[in-house]
């Protein structure tokens, strides 16, 4: 059976398919925004769905002793080709294989919106007592022209709900803080059809389809005077990113 775009299980399998594209065009994300999200002292952080890996490097980065985290083979293998500093398993959010009050800290990049129900008490399981829950997001900033219609042309017929809304871990964290942190992304135009690629809902349209949204990003590259010919160009997003504690005597 073909893949089904408005199908969520079907959405957050698709990962398989894009590891290498994923790699070379996901943006990372901002240093003040992981300073933020991990709690003080911090030594072992668990990266939940860390995909190929785009977190971990970061976290690896900091000296952090790093455990990742990811579902899919194919993204997994990625992450442990280019994060060789971290220890790479596979699991899930509502099954993560480590076991209770073993780390300081999960973070979870651009994948709350992949998890069911099950997911925050397990990671409260694995939460130490004082254990932080950071959660974070790259949101494309759609106040310039030609990312406002790369934004509708890469959303165009999409039937899930935008993957970005408050998280809600439930009665064993505390109510999450809110920060957001802006940020640019230097990218060469030509980059932008890959960027698309690489997203579940393109990954997972009957290719007719999807050849038409990518060739419309091909067109917007061409044309738009603030995108024609220049090597490189600034990809704004937000970081939006909340933060939990995890409450004593909840695991
Ligand atoms: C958009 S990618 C984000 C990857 C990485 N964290 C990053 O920031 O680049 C979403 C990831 O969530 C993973 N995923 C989907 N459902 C999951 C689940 N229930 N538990 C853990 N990971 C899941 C996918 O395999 C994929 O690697």
């Amino acid at each position: 059976m073909p893949p089904d775009p408005a199908s969520r299980h079907d959405r957050a399998a698709s990962f398989e398919q894009g590891a290498a594209q994923y790699a070379s065009t996901r943006p990372s994300y901002p240093d003040a925004a992981v300073d933020w999200l991990l709690p003080d002292g911090a030594r072992t952080v668990l990266d939940l769905a860390a995909g190929t890996g785009k977190l971990t490097q970061r976290l690896v980065a900091r000296g952090l002793d790093v455990v990742a985290v990811e579902p899919s083979e194919a993204m997994r293998a990625e992450l442990a080709r280019t994060t060789p500093g971290a220890r790479a398993l596979g699991g899930t959010a509502e099954s993560i294989p480590l076991p209770d009050a073993s780390v300081d800290a999960v973070l979870v990049a651009q994948a709350w919106h992949w998890f069911s129900p099950a997911a925050p008490p397990e990671i409260a399981r694995v939460l130490r007592p004082g254990g932080r829950l950071g959660i974070v997001w790259n949101v494309r900033d759609s106040g310039t022209d030609w990312v406002a219609r790369f934004t509708e042309i890469i959303h165009r017929g999409d039937a899930l709900e935008p993957s970005y809304a408050e998280p809600v871990p439930g009665p064993r964290f505390t109510p999450p803080e809110h920060r957001t942190f802006a940020w640019a992304d230097p990218i060469r135009p030509t980059t932008l059809r890959a960027l698309a690629a690489s997203r579940s809902y393109l990954l997972t349209l009957p290719t007719a389809r999807r050849e038409e949204l990518l060739a419309e990003i091909d067109d917007l590259v061409a044309t738009h005077p603030d995108l024609a010919g220049r090597p490189e160009v600034d990809l704004p997003y937000r970081a939006e990113c909340w933060r939990a504690d995890v409450l004593p005597g909840s695991a």
